[in-house]
């Protein structure tokens, strides 16, 4: 079996997580070379590892199977677009560009060179979600009526002053971008319609940053159904908690995140706890390790990705789930600015960067 060359482009808090999810899948995959403009952070992360500092060098000399983009978010396009067009496929991470126009180009270029793309969507990678993802779409909950989202992902004044990228409406966006935008990717997946519409308010509440810490929003599905978002770094950081609900004719699905510990509650229409049932299938599909899924789902997105590379079958978070999501969540930030419901697909590119002196300043 093929072992896939991995290179990490951006040495920071998430190549962490990559760092120990190649080593997992180390039987698959070796991490080839590191790219930072910072050396001390790319030995940081790993002292005996090759580094580069220029992007384009490494890809050039290493010619990786496979680049992980864990750059600031408005460096994804310009490193993305460059690695695919040289041979590389992506584990992308979330969101995949900051405008809605640079993330159908990366999708049309996935599309056009066959290469695959990974996002690092790690809710769709959550033990049970797929077991969940596939009964809603057979329809065993019946009809879906609406959905629900809550990150509540709290983050102080050490965690925005750590990098001044991040609160920026250039290259990070705020709590529905940057924290939430996975989780909306989410919701929409589990609901399986699109979304047609999108009706949001923003607001700063805390932070000292540019965009939004918090924000909420809904999102009218082609089906008729509705799906309420809310997203903020206001809270305690040290009580971070996530939950996504389905509600369907036929049950209830929500499942979530607290502190670190996972939290599941399945019911029928009557009530009755499925939860165990869920368990046990998890179990018979991935092994009784794989209920600790939430621990790094970057493991699974990985093992995701390598499939993928063997087998031609597109990852569970694909190029396309990409740009929906930054198309959702351009859509999103529209509505707020414009103060109107807006139409989605958008029919104009809408950038993040469109949001610029929102709030003043
Ligand atoms: N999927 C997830 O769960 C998850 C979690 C955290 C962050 N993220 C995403 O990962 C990305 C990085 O976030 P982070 O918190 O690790 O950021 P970070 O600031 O901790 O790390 C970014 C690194 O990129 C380096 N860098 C900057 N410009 C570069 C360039 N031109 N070439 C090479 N390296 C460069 C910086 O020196 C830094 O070491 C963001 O897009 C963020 O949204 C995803």
């Amino acid at each position: 079996m093929e072992n896939y060359k991995v290179m990490i482009i951006g040495c920071g808090r998430v190549a962490a997580k990559h760092l120990k999810a190649i080593a997992k899948n180390s039987r698959r995959v070796s991490l080839a070379a590191l790219v930072d403009v910072s050396e001390e952070a790319a030995k940081r992360l790993s002292p005996d590892t090759p580094y580069y500092s220029d992007y384009k060098k490494a890809i050039e000399e290493v010619k990786p199977d496979i680049v992980a983009v864990t750059v600031p978010s408005g460096l994804h396009y310009e490193i993305a677009k460059y690695a695919m067009e040289h041979g590389c496929n992506l584990l992308l991470e979330k969101p995949m560009t900051m405008s809605s126009g640079e993330s159908r180009d990366i999708y049309d270029i996935s599309q056009k060179t066959g290469k695959k793309i990974a996002m690092g969507h790690i809710y769709r990678y959550f033990p049970i979600v797929g077991l969940v993802h596939d009964d809603i779409k057979d329809g065993k909950f019946g009809k879906v009526t609406h959905g629900s989202i809550y990150v509540r992902w709290g983050h102080g004044d050490d965690y925005y002053g750590s990098a001044a990228w991040r609160g920026t409406w250039k290259s990070d966006g705020g709590a529905l971008m940057n924290q939430t935008i996975h989780a909306i990717d989410l919701l929409v997946w589990l609901m399986g319609s699109t979304p047609v519409e999108a009706a949001s308010m923003i607001s700063q509440r805390k932070a000292k940053i540019e965009a939004e810490d918090l924000g909420m929003a809904i999102l009218k599905m082609d089906d008729g159904s509705l799906a309420s978002i809310e997203g903020t770094t206001c809270t305690s950081d040290k009580d971070k908690c996530a939950e996504f609900s389905v509600f369907c004719e036929g049950g209830t699905v929500s499942m979530g995140i607290r502190s670190g510990k996972p939290s599941l509650n399945i019911r029928d229409i009557n009530g009755k706890k499925l939860n165990g049932r869920y368990i046990r299938r998890q179990i018979r599909k991935g092994g009784l390790g794989s209920l600790l899924g939430a621990l790094n789902p970057h493991t699974a997105i990985y093992s995701d990705l390598i499939e993928s590379l063997d087998t031609g079958k597109q990852p569970i978070a694909d190029a396309k789930a990409g740009y929906t999501s930054v198309d959702n969540l351009m859509g999103i930030y529209k509505s707020a600015k414009n103060k109107t419901t807006v139409k989605l697909p958008l029919d104009e590119d809408f950038s993040s960067v469109d949001m610029t002196g929102y709030f003043g300043g």
